[in-house]
């Protein structure tokens, strides 16, 4: 037997170090390093089998071919593949448990089978009873040819799927979940780092060798403190995150690396009795319970990925009573982050001096639970503060979007075109952007598509609230009630 000597791994990032560490030099984080035992390799005496050398190829002979790709039934799942599965690549879904990562590769499993194609499910998880009891759920039963193509394996040691994949016809094979399987000649437990990793690299080689698409389930745990899919997501082609979202059935799908396609891209999902569904007008979805004529909130044409979506943008701003204790008031964000609220905050009491929000609570949400990073959503979010403040309306047929510098100024953002294309398909009439976004090839775009939506192009915060009405209106007194009056943009014209 292999003498075998032990070394700490971090169950985070994978580092090996041969002592014991409270923190990774590596990642950083503290209290993951585990002791792992590792066979000895037997390099003694033996030669190193390093088999056939590869043939050099120059890039130009590279042949100009299109990865082969194949759909999984699910629109949204195929547009976060960057357009399908290619063939012989290795996919991992990560996310956490019970969202929804079994449900959705049985519905793609369920369609790659009907297209005639055999799919192996192979689950450590899960007994061929379960499996079937969900597939009783999803409709997958009724679907005739299609359960007979699909093959319930309960394995979880990798030489056995190794043997059965070399010869196998199936053309999407899926693990669920690669934390289960285990390669018995090392010693650490399934689902410890070494095990995890070197079981997903010989899943990676039978994926390019036998031309087999395999999908890994991947789990994170909350705490990380055994082998999370981050471990994975260098040797992988692909790699998806599944998450839950605001409202309760919606699930967002996220690629965070694709050797095939576009990162970032996003899909949405809603769960009920009967699956995962697609949500396929995500804007019309996100707005569908929007308060009309309320002061404080703004439409934003948010983009996920190459994807346009329209989300309401919420605000409440009132006056804050511990202020008069000297207790610095409330400022909370829901789907944004809360630096960005105060950065915003300090931009408006600097730059339009009668807006002084330094005495009032201000809460801000994005509605339906979405998460908003983009510096796009800067000016939406400053016209829903003054507006909150103000207790006037933002008109409902307007979106807005445009990043808010230090200074006030509006500076321009990507994805313009794809924003308005959207706000004007949902019957929004007037955009304010940043002006410098626009241009001609955008304003033909619009033409040849038959869009109306009026381009107001702002330069200025200031700029920008007076055209919305919020820029000719001055605090009055000391009752805090906006009252009309001087402009208070006077001296930044
Ligand atoms: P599952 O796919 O088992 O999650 P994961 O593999 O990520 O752990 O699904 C978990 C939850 O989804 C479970 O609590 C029940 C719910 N569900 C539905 O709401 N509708 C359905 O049709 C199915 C199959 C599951
Ligand atoms: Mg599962």
């Amino acid at each position: 037997m292999a003498k075998s000597h032990t070394v700490f791994v971090c169950s985070k990032c994978g580092t090996q170090t041969p002592r014991w560490q409270g923190k990774c030099h590596e990642c950083g984080a503290w209290g993951t390093l585990l002791e792992e035992a590792v066979p000895e390799r037997k390099l003694g005496g033996m030669s190193l089998n390093v088999g056939t050398a590869s043939e050099l190829i120059s890039l130009s002979e590279v042949g100009n071919v299109q990865e082969p790709r194949f759909s999984t039934g699910v629109a949204d799942l195929d547009r976060v593949l960057g357009g399908g599965l290619v063939k012989g690549s290795l996919v991992l879904l990560g996310g956490p448990p019970g969202i929804g990562k079994s449900t959705l590769l049985l519905q793609a499993a369920s369609y790659v089978a009907q297209q005639g194609d055999e799919v192996l499910y192979i689950s450590g998880e899960e007994s061929p009873r379960q499996i079937r009891m969900r597939a009783e759920r999803l409709g997958v039963m009724k679907q005739s040819g299609s359960c007979s193509r699909i093959t319930l394996w309960s394995e979880t040691a990798l030489e056995n799927i190794e043997n059965q994949l070399r010869g196998s016809q199936a053309k999407l094979v899926i693990v669920d979940s690669i934390q289960t399987i285990y390669r018995a000649d090392l010693s650490p437990a399934p689902g410890s780092v070494t095990q995890v990793r070197e079981c997903a690299a010989a899943l990676m080689r039978l994926a390019k060798g036998c031309g087999i698409t395999i999908l890994l389930v991947g789990h994170i745990t909350k705490g990380g403190d055994i082998a999370g899919p981050r471990v994975l997501e260098h040797l992988v082609d692909t790699v998806l995150h599944f998450d839950s979202h605001g409202m309760h059935n919606v699930r967002v799908l996220r690629t965070l690396k694709n050797r095939f396609g576009n990162t970032n891209e996003v899909g949405f999902l809603a769960m009920d009795s009967e699956g995962l569904h697609p949500i396929p007008n995500a804007s019309a979805f996100f707005l569908s319970q929007r308060a009309l004529g309320a002061p404080g909130t703004v439409v934003f044409p948010s983009m996920e990925g190459s994807r346009p979506v329209l989300v309401e943008i919420q605000v409440l701003v009132s006056d804050s009573y511990a202020a008069e204790q000297g207790v610095p008031p409330v400022r909370r964000s829901v789907g944004l982050d809360a630096n960005k609220l105060s950065l915003l905050l300090a931009v408006i009491q600097k730059r339009c001096h009668n807006y002084s929000l330094g005495k009032s609570d201000v809460y801000a949400n994005v509605a339906g639970g979405v998460r908003l990073l983009e510096p796009a959503l800067d000016l939406p979010l400053s016209l829903a503060l003054v507006s909150g403040r103000l207790g006037i309306e933002v008109s409902s047929e307007l979106v807005a979007f445009g990043e808010v510098g230090l200074g006030g100024e509006i500076r321009a953002v990507s994805g313009c075109e794809a924003r308005l294309i959207e706000a004007a398909k949902l019957g929004f009439k007037k955009a304010v952007m940043p002006l410098r976004s626009i241009d001609d090839s955008l304003r033909r775009t619009l033409k040849n598509n038959a869009l109306n939506i009026e381009l107001v192009g702002v330069q200025t915060l200031a700029e920008a609230l007076r055209y919305c009405g919020l820029g000719s209106v001055k605090r009055g007194g000391s009752s805090g009630k906006p009252s009309a009056g001087a402009d208070p943009f006077a001296e930044y014209q």
